[in-house]
């Protein structure tokens, strides 16, 4: 058994083969039917002829449908006018089996796309998006396995919020209520006082109602948390991090990349360092970008596509007021009202890919914020705990790999990045 992409070479002309997988397209021309078989690795074009089979046989093959699974046993030829530059003369077959109509054909609507995601999943196209999902997820763990990190795991059902309380899934927890985690940050943290450089790729929940073209209400958390790391520490780190996820998706997906029709040339130029600036500087810039924003506006998909198109390489945006983010963020103490976080907003209009930055690691200052969010200490006892005994500095930060992937395959939307996108209304299939 073979391969299809071990067939498509000169070395494998007059040998008999046997290939395995679905029809991708058949043609029938009288005594002539081509068949274009798919399987994980390509396509070959097959070739039965009523000269060399039997009539049965011949109808057999001659009548498969879109979809269905066989096995095609022949010699190899080469042939330029073959869809990959070889064809297999089919000799005998095997058929797994023979489909009804196969429901998804040209010009379906998204919808019937999303309703049907379950056989989409097979197209060139998805396949090429689960192949780069499948790098992007390697080359995370490849970088920070090659940088001290150790990969630890969090529960997903919790009792604190971290980004707030308007986004947190509630479910039954026998006599309880519980929460779905929207990160495991707060868990990362705990365990840099065992390992000190730790991650974590898991899934975080949003309830978020928002219907932009970047949000799920599941998705996929590549998360990073640093011992002794100052915000520049972190977002070093990640330049060098991305440069190198997106490196190995243009060496391993090649091809991929252009079945989907990205323009590689725009990920070339993806290289550490990324450009910095301050929130109070974009807002100051705003008109450039075509915006009106004043100081503590906060940044929607709208503004981060109009200030990333302006861009070649992703960019940081660094100390946004407090006010605007969680409270486990560190006030800047050479600048007051600022947070010492950063935000990576991926260029081309895409906008944050990931959102990290140092921790408040002094106890009298996590109870202040914590009093201003109105929390209870109670409730966050065991965060608090961690700067009672051997409190550090220490950074962190959160990828979201669907927004990663979305960025890299250049989808419409990041639902059409990630095989069974959830949303405000989508949990089918
Ligand atoms: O900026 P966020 O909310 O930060 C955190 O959750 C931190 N606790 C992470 C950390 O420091 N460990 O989310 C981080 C990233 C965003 O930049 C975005 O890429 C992704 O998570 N993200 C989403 N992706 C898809 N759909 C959503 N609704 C998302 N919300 C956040």
């Amino acid at each position: 058994m073979h391969h299809i992409s071990q067939v498509l070479n000169d070395d494998s002309v007059g040998e008999l083969v046997s290939v395995r997988g679905w029809v991708y397209r058949i043609r029938t021309s009288g005594k002539i039917s081509f068949i274009v078989l798919r399987d994980s690795t390509g396509l070959i074009q097959c070739v039965a002829s009523s000269d060399s089979l039997s009539r049965e046989e011949f109808e057999k093959l001659s009548s498969l449908t879109v979809e269905s699974s066989v096995m095609l046993t022949g010699k190899v030829k080469k042939d330029s006018r073959a869809v990959t530059g070889y064809e297999l003369e089919i000799s005998s077959s095997l058929i797994y089996q023979r489909n009804q109509m196969f429901p998804i054909t040209k010009d379906k609507g998204e919808e019937f796309l999303l309703d049907n995601r379950h056989l989409w999943l097979r197209s060139r196209e998805f396949s090429s998006v689960l192949r780069i999902r499948a790098t992007l997820f390697k080359s995370f763990r490849d970088y920070l396995d090659e940088n001290e990190y150790y990969e630890v795991q969090g529960p997903m059902m919790v009792s604190t919020a971290t980004e707030g309380g308007s986004t947190l899934f509630k479910v039954p927890f026998f006599e309880d209520v519980v929460s779905l985690t929207q990160s495991s940050q707060f868990y990362l943290e705990t365990m840099i006082f065992s390992l000190e450089k730790v991650y974590t790729i898991a899934p975080s929940f949003r309830a978020e109602k928002s219907r932009t073209r970047r949000h799920l209400t599941e998705y996929w958390h590549a998360e990073g948390e640093a011992a002794w790391f100052s915000n520049e520490d972190m977002m070093k780190e990640e330049e060098k991090m991305i440069e190198y996820m997106v490196k190995q998706v243009l060496e391993r997906n090649h091809d991929d990349l252009i079945t989907l029709g990205r323009d590689i040339s725009k990920l070339e130029s993806v290289k550490a360092p990324f450009p910095r600036f301050k929130y109070s500087e974009i807002i100051k810039k705003s008109s450039e970008f075509g915006l009106s924003l004043k100081y503590g506006d906060d940044f929607g998909a709208d503004e981060e596509r109009a200030i990333t198109m302006n861009f070649d390489r992703p960019i940081f945006v660094t100390h946004y007021p407090l006010e605007l983010k969680a409270f486990y963020h560190r006030p800047d103490p050479d600048s007051p009202g600022e947070a010492l976080c950063h935000d990576l907003l991926a260029p081309e209009g895409i906008g944050e890919i990931i959102g990290g930055g140092e921790r408040i690691w002094e106890l009298d200052v996590l109870e202040e914020r914590m009093k201003n969010a109105s929390l209870n200490p109670q409730d966050y006892y065991w965060y608090v705990d961690l700067r009672k005994y051997g409190s550090v500095p220490h950074s962190g930060f959160g990828l979201g790999l669907d927004r990663m992937a979305w960025w890299i395959t250049k989808r419409d939307t990041i639902r059409d990045a990630i095989p069974f996108p959830r949303t405000v209304r989508r949990i089918r299939p």
